[in-house]
């Protein structure tokens, strides 16, 4: 089943607009995890704009899944982690100025600092995954890397409106997932996945993990962050039983209609994502029953 990151980095945000203790990141994994997150992530940014060293810190003592420390490839970030030792890097570009990660790492331009600080990772146990575009060049460069995994930037695709199935964005996403698993590299995806959008992603063959983040702390504000982690748990495990339909020879350019016809659990889904349904509460009693 595919595994759910859930990215903590907007409880500190919210934490530190009033630069006070709480919402408590801790408490927020905490929940997190008893709610259906198979890892907790967080990205220490060079900025300290969300998550601070002493989160990671407090993070690795106390959750009971795995951690995953997103950051930039800097050495000043390598002794961090290795202090820390979360199970999982992701190595993600950074700009100061950006409002949240844009774009992949270009692993064929760093190429020799990625492979190195992959090495430095790695040796210490430390499993490295490398957020790129879903692109073959960095998918090969990111394999010459040794790295474990790759995560693959699905923002532009999350940007699509609807028909989520034939956007050129998730047909490539498609392709070069397959392309990335076919070199043996573990396939993660993630960046602006909410619950609209993660259906589709989730159901490709061979994709291990997503990490969200947040569209999730955003639902909470309104479900509560149980509810909230639940249902996108929930959506992605319920995809399992649409991926074995798609499989079943039904090809991609089948219009998307009979497909969401023949999942009724996702027309009723998509009902009551009305504003309308979840001002009344309807929304969240679908999760309940069903
Ligand atoms: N994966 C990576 C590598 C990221 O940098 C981020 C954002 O911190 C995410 C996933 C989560 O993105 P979002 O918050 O849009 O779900």
């Amino acid at each position: 089943m595919t595994r759910l990151g859930v990215n903590i980095d907007h409880i500190a945000t919210i934490r530190n607009a009033r630069g006070e203790v709480f919402p408590s990141v801790i408490e927020a994994a905490l929940i997190a995890e008893s709610n259906g997150a198979d890892l907790i992530t967080a990205h220490l940014r060079e900025d300290r704009r969300h998550i601070k060293d002493k989160d990671l810190l407090l993070l690795r003592e106390v959750i009971k899944t795995e951690l995953n420390m997103e950051m930039a490839a800097t050495t000043a970030m390598l002794n961090i982690a290795l202090q820390i030792k979360p199970d999982f890097v992701c190595l993600v570009p950074e700009k100061r100025e950006e409002l949240t990660t844009e774009g992949g790492l270009d692993v064929i331009k760093n190429f020799d600092n990625v492979a190195l600080m992959v090495d430095k990772l790695q040796s210490n146990h430390i499993k490295v995954s490398l957020f790129i575009d879903a692109n073959e060049q960095q998918i090969s460069y990111a394999q010459k890397t040794n790295a474990y995994a790759i995560e693959i930037h699905t923002g532009k695709y999350a940007k699509s409106k609807d028909n989520y199935y034939t956007q050129p964005e998730y047909l490539q996403i498609k392709n070069m997932v397959e392309y990335a698993h076919s070199l043996n590299l573990t396939v993660n995806a993630g960046h602006g996945l909410n619950y609209h959008n993660v259906a589709p992603i989730a159901q490709l063959p061979h994709i291990h993990e997503l990490n969200i983040g947040f569209a999730i702390i955003a639902q909470s504000v309104f479900y509560g962050l149980p509810s909230a982690v639940s249902q996108m748990k929930n959506l992605i495990a319920k995809d399992l039983i649409h991926s074995q339909y798609l499989k079943s020879g039904l090809g991609e350019n089948k219009k998307i209609t009979t497909r969401w016809t023949k999942c009724p659990e996702r027309v009723i889904f998509l009902f009551l994502t009305t504003s309308r349904f979840q001002r009344q509460g309807v929304y969240d009693d679908f999760w309940n029953w069903s």
